[in-house]
């Protein structure tokens, strides 16, 4: 025999229908407002929204005013009597709902609405989604960048020539722009031949890294001058380790370019440390004052092309990212607006 409540409606357990990843809810309408009349589903009470926030209140009460408002839209359109299905997210957590509406003498009574948490699907979707872009990167790195490479090398050359030889000023001055933007070319057509066949450049060999990082800062010295900005390295530990001493350069260049360019003019410095953590590994942090990245920001840096920069080319974090894992190790990143940015970097004194 069915269970019948009051209303001569039939009683369902809800328990039998929550979902193990999901929560089942109901609303109802009252003076114009959705009034939630029930939650259940640990995946939402537990982490989520409690309970007591949710029943008997409306949406606004608990959610930020532009998601409330979003999700009223699929609850009119469900109290009208349409079934609707919609995905949302709740900070990390994504999830689909669907809206059943209840209808008693051709009336919408109540509506009762299921909810699945899709956080993992959604986060193979967007792994997809960067493989995908890295494929069509690649494919177009291999077939550009070496049909630019060689025509440019002589242009290069040429300018070069050029400007050891003219003597007049404004001559010398656009040969220096042309220079200038000639090696800019240079640097995207390196970045798009390294996308295009990362794993054929390496070339491991036992390395000092103070002497890389030395060497790297040393190379960006007269920038670090200009900008009025120092740079201290802490290297109280001396760290031999294997490595390609070439792709680790590019590594620190990347990262202390972008802390120097998140850094204003004559302000704090910026530190590098060099430290020894384990037996087999050894870490390198550099810690900047500069603007720092909200969450929105710090989750696209390792995009493709992803930049906030009037001249980059937002490659410079996916290829370091690359060069990191083609070394074992592992690259993080911490930041907070307008107080800085610190990225560690640990990688294995051996590798495989
Ligand atoms: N230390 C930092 N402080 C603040 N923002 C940063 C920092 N490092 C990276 N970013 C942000 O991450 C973005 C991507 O960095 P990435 O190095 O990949 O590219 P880019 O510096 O813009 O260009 P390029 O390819 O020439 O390096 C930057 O445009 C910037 O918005
Ligand atoms: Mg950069």
């Amino acid at each position: 025999m069915e269970n019948k409540d009051l209303h001569g409606f039939n009683i369902v357990n809800y328990h039998e229908l929550i979902p193990r990843n999901g929560f089942v809810f109901r609303f109802i309408k009252k003076d114009n407002d959705y009034i939630h009349t029930f939650v259940e589903g640990s995946f939402i009470t537990d982490t989520l929204t409690p309970t007591a926030m949710v029943v008997g209140h409306t949406l606004l009460d608990f959610l930020p005013k532009k998601q409330a408002l979003q999700k009223l839209v699929y609850y009119e359109r469900a109290w009208d009597g349409d079934n609707v299905t919609y995905e949302g997210n709740i900070d990390d957590v994504h999830y689909v709902a669907s809206l059943n509406p209840i209808e008693h003498d051709g009336e919408v009574v109540e509506v009762i609405g299921t909810a699945f948490d899709i956080t993992d699907q959604k986060r193979n979707e967007a792994k997809i989604q960067e493989l995908e872009k890295l494929s069509v990167v690649g494919e177009l790195a291999a077939g550009i960048a070496h049909e630019i490479r060689n025509p440019l090398t002589s242009l290069i050359g040429f300018t070069q020539i050029l400007k050891e030889r003219a003597n007049d000023d404004p001559m010398q001055s656009y040969l220096g722009i042309m220079m200038d933007e000639l090696d800019r070319i240079n640097d995207i057509i390196d970045k798009f031949m390294f996308i295009a066949q990362p794993d054929k450049t390496v070339e491991i060999k036992v390395y000092s890294i103070n002497s890389i990082i030395s060497n790297v800062i040393e190379s960006m010295e007269k920038e670090f001058a200009l900008k009025g900005i120092s740079i201290e390295f802490d290297d109280d530990t001396l760290i031999r380790a294997e490595c390609d001493r070439s792709l680790i350069t590019k590594v620190l260049q990347n990262l202390i370019q972008n802390a120097l360019e998140a850094t204003e003019q004559n302000s704090e410095d910026i530190k590098i440390s060099l430290k020894d953590i384990s037996e087999k590994h050894y870490l390198i942090q550099i810690t900047d004052k500069g603007s720092g990245m909200t969450n929105e920001r710090l989750k696209k840096i390792f995009e493709p092309f992803y930049t906030t920069k009037e001249k980059g080319t937002g490659l410079g974090l996916m290829i370091n990212r690359r060069i990191i894992q083609l070394h074992q190790g592992i690259i993080d990143f911490k930041s907070e607006v307008g107080k800085g940015t610190e990225v560690k970097i640990t990688l294995p004194k051996t590798l495989n």
